[in-house]
């Protein structure tokens, strides 16, 4: 385990900064950067193994970033580097025509993920939405979608909306107005969203009443997970399953992150409340880039003639096929969701008693492995709740001395926690020890 004395990220500065040369920002993604929390800039990773990570400095991590969820087997896990291996030896990589693997591993998101009956795959969690979302419109004929203030769907223009609105702009909290989440996002756009505060029923139904007509899908997490951890409130997604069927909207479930997360069939299997549509990545592909969406025949029936368009060169190539029937068929072993609740239940059992110790007031919130810790008294339902604990100066100063101590989680609390299925109670118990040393480290700016 690195210790705060002898962390040093010398070699990681200078990486950062030779890539600034050739890079726009020396990332590749808007989470990696300083503008993120990574300050002054991230660690610069050398390889990573098993629920390790270590940075070119040489520093060692415990990783709960698990590069924001799909590593959920850990790095490079014999069972999927060897499948994804085979499948280009033995096959090739892509061919613009079908083969065999494909239906095997369709096959195994049918059986596992209760509202899917048929699927297609793609290549990242953005276009799979985007997909879900038109299949939802050509199949009701109306043209709205309903998101949720918090709520992330990936970058694309259509969706890219009220993710983390600044409150000045947001509008009022029941009737939020919908907000640009980027310049360079047409105000055309937003007329095609409908925005609402999470985990309020009442709201979902005021505007179905009035605009239930134009109203092709309500698309929601089902375990809110990108502003910080927000469980749904109890009878919440069985209210959104019963208003959706009543007015002919297409329910859609984005389970990028929740999916074969939290249960094998995800968030739909642990809450037993059924979609129209999923969408999955992450976890699906353990590590290689592949997203599926799926649902019920009817729907996803729109796109088998091809008068729906479903197109894209590198679906379904068999690195992403590979992984994603590796990934399933390793997370099939018996026990394996029993053993990543009890770690998960370990680590943020030891969190909350850590900071009880300190008397430092936090909520920890999450499912399982997926999970989250708010700087708060009281629990938090929505956004609006959120909103003032977000980016928060006292858990960056936390992270940072995490980071020096050997525990690798992103910097800012709208992300979370992971636990893989190779983390064990060895590395919860070296995470809890360096854990409550930054939190002493970080003292008095954990308190208000
Ligand atoms: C719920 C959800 N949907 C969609 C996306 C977009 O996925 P991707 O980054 O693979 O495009 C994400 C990414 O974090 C997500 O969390």
């Amino acid at each position: 385990m690195a210790t705060a004395a002898t962390y040093s990220t010398s070699r990681s500065e200078a990486a950062y900064e030779a890539a600034q040369e050739v890079i726009s920002g020396g990332v590749n993604s808007g989470a990696r950067g300083p503008q993120a929390g990574w300050i002054p800039g991230p660690p610069v990773v050398a390889r990573g193994e098993g629920a390790l990570v270590w940075d070119v400095d040489g520093n060692r991590y415990v990783d709960y970033l698990l590069a924001l969820g799909p590593m959920i087997h850990g790095h490079r896990h014999p069972q999927m580097t060897a499948a994804v291996r085979d499948a280009i030896e033995s096959i090739g990589t892509m061919f613009a025509l079908p083969y065999e693997l494909e239906a095997q591993a369709a096959r195994a998101i049918v059986e596992a993920v209760p509202s899917v009956e048929l699927v297609r795959f793609g290549n990242s969690g953005t276009e799979v939405v985007l997909h879900a979302c038109r299949i939802a419109r050509a199949a009701t004929g109306k043209d709205v979608i309903v998101r949720f203030e918090g709520q992330y769907h990936g970058w694309a223009d259509q969706l890219e909306w009220s993710h983390h609105p600044p409150l000045a702009a947001a509008g009022l909290a029941r009737s939020p107005r919908a907000v640009p989440g980027s310049p360079g996002i047409p105000e055309a756009f937003g007329k095609t969203l409908a925005v609402l505060p999470w985990n309020d029923v009442d709201a979902v139904e005021r505007l179905v009443k009035r605009r239930g007509h134009e109203i092709a899908a309500i698309l929601t997490e089902p375990i809110m997970g990108n502003t910080g951890v927000i469980p749904p409130a109890r009878g919440y997604l069985e209210a959104l399953r019963e208003i959706t069927r009543a007015n002919d909207i297409v329910l859609i479930f984005d389970e990028v992150i929740s999916g074969f997360r939290v249960a094998y069939g995800g968030a739909q299997a642990y809450y037993g409340v059924t979609p129209d549509l999923t969408t999955m990545a992450k976890a699906l592909g353990g590590g290689f880039p592949v997203a599926a969406v799926g649902g019920r025949r009817d729907l996803m029936e729109v796109v088998a003639d091809g008068e729906v368009l479903h197109a894209g060169t590198y679906n379904a190539n068999t690195v992403a096929v590979a992984a994603a029937a590796a990934s399933l068929e390793v997370l099939r072993q018996p026990g394996i969701y029993e053993r990543l609740f009890a770690t998960a239940e370990r680590l943020t059992a030891g969190i909350g008693d850590v900071f009880e110790r300190a008397g430092v007031p936090v909520e920890v919130q999450g499912v399982g492995p997926m999970f989250q810790f708010w700087f708060s008294k009281t629990p938090i339902a929505d956004y609006r709740a959120a909103a003032p604990h977000l980016n928060s100066p006292k858990y960056a100063a936390l992270a940072r001395e995490l980071h020096r101590r050997g525990v690798l989680v992103h910097p800012s609390n709208i992300e979370l926690w992971f636990v893989s299925t190779v983390h064990n109670d060895a590395l919860v118990d070296e995470t809890l020890a360096a854990f409550e040393d930054a939190v002493r480290a970080a003292g008095a700016a954990l308190r208000d």
